[in-house]
């Protein structure tokens, strides 16, 4: 029978196997991805990704709780982690547990994701200790977009103090993983091996405990812009552009839909 994966099976692969995460927004991409992957993140990635945000600032509660609903149909392998949005959680831990408890009990989902370290230690240990898996994100974290001026690599030089103490104090919140976005390969390598919990890589070397990328990406959906983290495993959105094209001519040419596609009176013999 199968049995999902829980935060504590995440936890226990550290040292043992690499996490394998990708995001995913829909059931029948979910239905694709769970039996290959440990998590499946309903990323707030989402906003960008399929509804055209020009950042993921602008992204809901109620759009994280309808993807995450519908990623919890399509699996029931992978353990599903939702991303706390933006402005959800940042006011303090009692408004953080507020939203992460209505997007678990709405969605079904078994941890939610939020971006912050050093600051959000104290949300972190709040919401655990009230029964909330937190995965913790450091390093890039766009929701910081602004602050941060663009989406740069984080703790190059000295600026890995603060990543490092970014990692030891979600480990020591409780957190039971850490993505580590866009952060130089030698120091997500330095922080994987300090830290007790899995880091999840996503431009951050291969050194990372797991590694995760937006699922649109890999894949060549999503295209408007591809971070050199991205490594494209397929050309899909190039795919499905060339059918497209191909049943635009045929329409144009009738061509489409020949007999076989169609119905008629009589039961052909
Ligand atoms: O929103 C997202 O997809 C993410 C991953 C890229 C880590 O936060
Ligand atoms: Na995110």
């Amino acid at each position: 029978s199968l049995k999902r994966l829980m935060p504590s099976d995440i936890l226990a692969l550290k040292g043992k196997a690499p996490v394998v995460v990708l995001t995913a927004y829909t059931t029948p991409v979910a239905r694709l991805a769970d039996p290959a992957c440990d998590v499946l993140l309903v990323g707030d990635s989402v906003g960008m990704v399929l509804h055209g945000l020009p950042s993921t600032l602008g992204v809901t509660m109620e759009m994280m709780i309808l993807h995450g609903r519908a990623v919890m149909r399509g699996s029931d392998r992978a353990l599903v982690v939702i991303d706390m949005p933006f402005g959800s959680y940042e006011e303090g831990p009692e408004q953080a547990f507020r939203n992460a408890a209505r997007i678990m009990a709405e969605s079904g989902a078994g941890a939610v994701k939020l971006e912050g370290g050093v600051h959000m230690a104290e949300t972190i240990a709040f919401l655990v200790a009230r029964g909330i898996p937190v995965m913790a994100h450091i390093g890039l974290t766009p929701q910081s977009v602004n602050t941060l001026g663009g989406y740069k690599v984080q703790g190059r030089g000295a600026d890995g103090d603060r990543l490092n103490a970014d990692a030891l104090a979600v480990t020591e919140a409780g957190a039971f993983s850490v993505v580590l976005e866009k952060v130089p390969a030698e120091l997500a390598g330095e922080i994987s091996a300090m830290i007790a919990i899995p880091t999840i890589g996503i431009g951050a070397g291969v050194d990372c405990d797991g590694q995760v990328l937006v699922i649109d990406d890999m894949l060549g959906l999503f295209t408007d812009f591809r971070p050199k983290f991205v490594k494209r495993y397929a050309e899909l959105g190039r795919t499905a552009a060339e059918a497209v094209a191909a049943y635009a001519a045929e329409v144009r040419s009738r061509a489409f839909p020949a007999p076989e596609f169609s119905f008629f009176d009589e039961v052909k013999k």
